[in-house]
């Protein structure tokens, strides 16, 4: 059962605290013209009283015990894994007793993709959501939930959740009220009538799965128009110029952070508002809307993180960190993740070091989320503004199963390079004849090692902490075979994870360094490395060097993204004695020889 928060200490009001200022500024931004904007801003105020009141007693002493901690989210070892609820567990019950597994590899934050209870048959992977308030029936109940976040408090873990805010399913009541006649609901979507006006606004949109979903429109006989519907038919756009969905849509998340949730992943935010004439992406009025939830949130809920999903270009990206305002606390550093892959590929940093010191523009209170692969395909166009585009060509063809890798190419929009769908062990050439293995499984540990070495949070993807390698029997299921994408989410095989106890075997080797590596980046927090990871000049084009200097030591990565060994002088500044944090063998001011793919974690002595 959930206690709920002692009122005598609760804050009274919303509009007492320092944060409602901000709130107020943000709705009136977005929804200012609305006549009278102060009667939203009142059943607002009435909706974070009540998300006050209804604050239980262990969140609001967590919320208390956080922001006597600032900064907390930038130290080092805020590990996250994500997975499918299913394919991991089964259902949220089973997920309890996998938690000591989890423990082992040093995680500390579960990202379970939607769990929420999504649409029948293809779900997009639950990311058509029927009903937000409550959990996927076939994985448990909200009381499940309960007990999960219970479960991780008491082992100093938390919960990030996604929440599918850009869409509803169609099967979602406020669809299905739409499709019924009810003009209320109605306005919840964005309904075009004619298809000239579909035409003019396609002109301007890219399409997100081109071959499986063309366009951005479906023609719904009940609606009696075309509906916007940027993924797959049955994922339907909310119309955040509607304030009501605005307000609907705080009501979930509050609802859902009052159950013990500690973060979300907010999904697709780039897709939020749409504005005739542009490519409907990263509107001003998107930034804003993930600030006055910010906003919000620290009124009710000062203790939960807010992540952007938007996977675009790195200067779309970091306005969702906020501007004068807080917005996200953290966003994925996909063109990072992806100019490392380019960089394996060829064997050359060069782009890897231009988009990590650009990443380094995030503000002091955002922090990236660092990752090497996830659910999704790795979608090259997003780093177009950093690679020329025969670089992108050149890696998406080579994850397309040439030269070490056994990846797939995905669909991509007329004039764009194919994504690559994939796991990351198949990716790295693991499991793939005439391939040196050895090579392969360095490539790995080497990706994962510097994702940890940067600032920010790591993320390991399901399976790849025992090298899981691609799942071709998605093509056996009608749900799924449309979607390349199932290629990289295969059924957590506990058979072969059993084996991680086994030192002899391939997946105690990579359960052991990933374990390693978290245990190492909290290491970083206790010798006082701090700040963000700069690009460093170094003779050698394989080498990436890293530095970060914002802290009590300078720390400074080094990683060989060759299969030959290299030998490097250090940057001036990086060059004295110190520690291999990942070895704990001492460095003398020589340089340093790199292994294949071999990393250095440089940390000065004191
Ligand atoms: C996000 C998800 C992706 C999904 C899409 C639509 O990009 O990561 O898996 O297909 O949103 O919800």
């Amino acid at each position: 059962m959930i206690e709920i928060a002692d009122q005598k200490t609760a804050p009274k009001r919303c509009m007492d605290h320092p944060a409602w200022a901000v709130f107020e500024q943000k709705v009136s931004e977005l929804y200012g013209t609305e006549n009278p904007v102060d009667a939203l801003l009142n059943r607002l105020a009435d909706q974070l009283d009540q998300g006050l009141r209804q604050r239980p007693k262990a969140a609001a002493s967590l919320d208390a015990a956080r922001q006597g901690q600032p900064g907390w989210q930038s130290a080092s070892g805020h590990t996250v894994y994500t997975f499918y609820v299913d394919r991991f567990s089964t259902d949220l019950a089973g997920l309890i007793d996998r938690l000591d597994y989890l423990q082992a590899l040093g995680v500390r934050w579960l990202h379970p993709l939607p769990l929420l209870k999504s649409r029948q048959g293809d779900s997009d992977g639950g990311f058509a959501v029927a009903d937000f308030r409550q959990v996927e029936p076939a994985l448990g109940t909200m009381a499940d939930l309960a007990a999960l976040t219970q479960a991780l408090q008491s082992r100093g873990m938390g919960l990030l959740l996604d929440v599918v805010c850009n869409h509803t399913a169609m099967e979602h009541d406020w669809a299905v009220r739409a499709r019924a006649g009810e003009q209320h609901y109605r306005e919840f979507y964005h309904v075009l009538d004619a298809p000239e006006q579909v035409d003019a606004l396609e002109a301007n949109l890219v399409d997100v799965f081109p071959a499986t979903a063309p366009g951005s429109f479906t023609f719904d006989a009940e609606m009696g128009g075309y509906v916007w519907t940027t993924f797959y038919p049955f994922q339907w756009d909310l119309n955040y110029a509607n304030p009501a969905v605005f307000e609907e849509m705080l009501g979930v998340l509050i609802f859902l952070a009052n159950q013990g949730v500690e973060g979300f992943r907010l999904d697709s935010t780039p897709f939020l508002w749409k504005r005739e004439g542009t490519n409907c992406r990263s509107q001003p009025e998107a930034y804003a809307i993930v600030e006055a939830w910010r906003a919000a949130l620290t009124i009710v809920a000062p203790r939960v993180v807010l992540l952007a999903e938007a996977i675009e270009s790195l200067d779309d990206v970091l306005p969702f960190f906020g501007d004068a305002a807080p917005g996200c606390d953290l966003a994925y550093n996909n063109g990072v993740m992806t100019a490392l892959w380019g960089a394996l590929a060829d064997s050359d940093a060069g782009i890897a070091r231009t988009v990590i010191e650009a990443a380094a523009a995030r503000p002091d209170h955002g922090n990236w989320l660092n990752y090497v692969r996830c659910h999704d395909d790795l979608i090259w166009n997003a780093l177009a503004a950093y690679a020329p585009p025969e670089d992108l060509q050149r890696w998406s063809s080579f994850y397309d199963g040439a030269g070490f890798s056994r990846g797939r190419a995905f669909q991509t929009a007329a004039g764009g390079v194919p994504s690559t769908n994939g796991m990351t062990a198949a990716l790295v050439g693991l499991g793939k004849a005439g391939v040196d293995q050895d090579l392969a499984r360095a490539r790995l540990k080497l990706l994962y090692g510097i994702i940890h070495g940067l600032d920010g949070w790591p993320l390991i993807y399901m399976g790849d902490e025992i090298a899981l390698g691609n799942d071709d029997a998605y093509t056996d299921d009608p749900d799924r075979r449309g979607d390349g994408r199932w290629l990289h989410r295969p059924d957590m095989d506990w058979a072969t994870a059993g084996l991680r106890v086994d030192e002899r075997t391939i997946e105690a080797d990579i359960f052991s360094t990933l374990a390693g590596l978290a245990a190492k980046t909290r290491r970083l927090n206790d010798l006082g490395v701090a700040g963000r990871a700069r690009s460093e000049d170094v003779s050698e084009p394989a080498v990436l060097a890293v530095s970060r200097n914002e802290g009590k030591r300078p720390f400074l990565m080094l990683a060989n993204l060759s299969p030959e060994a290299v030998f490097v002088a250090r940057p001036a500044g990086f060059d004295g004695v110190g520690t291999d944090v990942l070895t704990d063998l001492a460095m003398d001011n020589e340089p340093v020889e790199l292994k294949p793919y071999g990393l250095v974690w440089w940390v000065a002595d004191a």
